[in-house]
């Protein structure tokens, strides 16, 4: 990772499903489409609706998206571990409210990306060539009536995957185990979810993935200060036994992962089971481990009451954009108060450039904002930040650049 010149502050590994994105996917009829307003797959006649009940807003995601921009964007590292392909991978950031991250790791451990642009790595890919057999994988895996291929999206160079049901999956596993041991190859066999049954060349998985860019990192002298790792299911178990991360089952981790704890990690004080869900239990195992601020500027009512010892440019940019959500869903008053002070924070020369060359004076901005009080009460408008990067050009001057993101739907919460 070239856009750090010093060891990461913190490297956050994060799984998706469940873990940094809380989803239940529930299928409804058609008749159902005036309810829907985010994330809407529309597949014949049936809506695929993604929606986690305890958190329909993505609150627990955005709450970790402005505490990430605010105050580790600049010095940190933030990787995605799923076990999705690359295609249901972007499905999913298409409907939630997710950061981009500087590295995602895909296909449980298999593929490693880097940057917006997901440049793979090819070290990687040699690694997994080494001692894999695919053919040798599909052809004993076809003998097994109890497993149901997943779809072809899912099945992967260094992946094949499957669903069977808990009744079975411990027998099939051994079963597997046995053969491939006896054809001479050495595989992985992962459970999760209580319904995948991934296998993939022994040196793969969550772990070794995090374990090889550790390796990358150190010959480079930029091993992360601190990693923090973060999983609900068993393909996240691995991620859990490299040395020195600190790490966090979130409240709502599956019973296999609970169990492997139980099995393999019970006395690590450096494993939590964290009592909130999904990005929540990231953002609360930040706290308990001391790895670094952990108050989300989306929990400040106040917004003007932000810790003077976490202000930064970046941290302003969220900071602002959180009261023009606010503004927008008139939660704050219609005070010109606000907005002078929102003035007399900007630089009479600063100015905002859309990516269209267009540029405003950021005095005009906010007067511009005036007109939109309240356009969006009563509604579901979500505004987040992405990639805030901001570069110190002069004594008090610093050029800021990042991607704004707003989630709109027209239904009354
Ligand atoms: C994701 C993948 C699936 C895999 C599962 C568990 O759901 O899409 O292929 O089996 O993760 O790793």
């Amino acid at each position: 990772m070239d856009r750090l010149k010093a060891p990461a502050r913190l490297m956050i590994v994060s799984d998706l499903d469940h873990t940094m994105v809380g989803l239940v996917i529930v299928w409804f009829l058609l008749v159902s489409l005036y309810i829907l307003v985010a994330a809407v797959i529309l597949l014949d006649n049936i809506l695929l609706l993604q929606v986690d009940h305890h958190d329909p807003e993505n609150m627990s995601l955005l709450r970790f998206n402005a505490l990430w921009e605010a105050c580790y964007r600049n010095d940190s590292l933030l990787v995605f571990s799923t076990g999705r392909s690359p295609t249901l991978y972007k499905q999913l950031r298409k409907e939630k409210p997710m950061l981009t991250p500087d590295i995602t790791i895909m296909s449980v451990g298999t593929e490693i990306t880097y940057g917006t642009s997901m440049v793979p790595d090819d070290g990687w890919v040699e690694v997994l060539n080494q001692k894999w057999d695919r053919n040798l994988v599909t052809e004993e895996t076809s003998k097994f009536p109890e497993l149901t291929l997943q779809s072809e999206t899912e099945q992967r160079p260094h992946k094949v995957s499957f669903y069977v049901d808990k009744a079975n999956a411990q027998n099939v596993t051994k079963a597997l185990s046995e053969i491939f041991a006896t054809r001479g190859l050495d595989v992985k066999i992962i459970y999760s979810g209580g319904m995948d049954l991934d296998i993939l060349p022994q040196d793969a998985g969550k772990g070794q993935a995090l374990a090889y860019l550790h390796k990358k990192f150190k010959t480079e002298g930029k091993l992360p200060a601190n990693t923090l790792v973060c999983g609900d299911s068993g393909n996240d178990a691995e991620l859990f036994s490299i040395p020195d991360v600190h790490g966090v089952m979130v409240s709502n981790a599956q019973e296999e992962l609970l169990q492997w704890h139980a099995e393999n990690a019970k006395g690590n004080p450096k494993i939590i089971h964290a009592t909130e869900r999904c990005a929540a239990g990231i953002i609360q195992a930040i706290g308990h481990f001391n790895l670094g601020p952990n108050n989300s500027p989306r929990d400040i009512t106040n917004l003007s009451d932000f810790e003077s010892e976490n202000i930064s440019a970046s941290s302003e940019i969220v900071r602002f954009f959180m009261f023009y959500e606010r503004w927008r869903r008139a939660e704050v008053e219609n005070s010109e108060l606000y907005l002078a002070s929102m003035k007399a924070d900007c630089d009479s020369s600063g100015i905002l450039i859309h990516p269209s060359g267009a540029e405003l004076s950021l005095c005009d901005a906010i007067n511009g904002m005036r007109s939109y009080y309240g356009d969006k009460q009563g509604q579901k408008f979500r505004v987040w930040v992405d990639r805030v990067l901001s570069i110190q050009t002069g004594l008090d001057t610093w050029l800021v650049k990042f991607n704004k993101w707003e989630l709109s739907g027209k239904t009354p919460e």
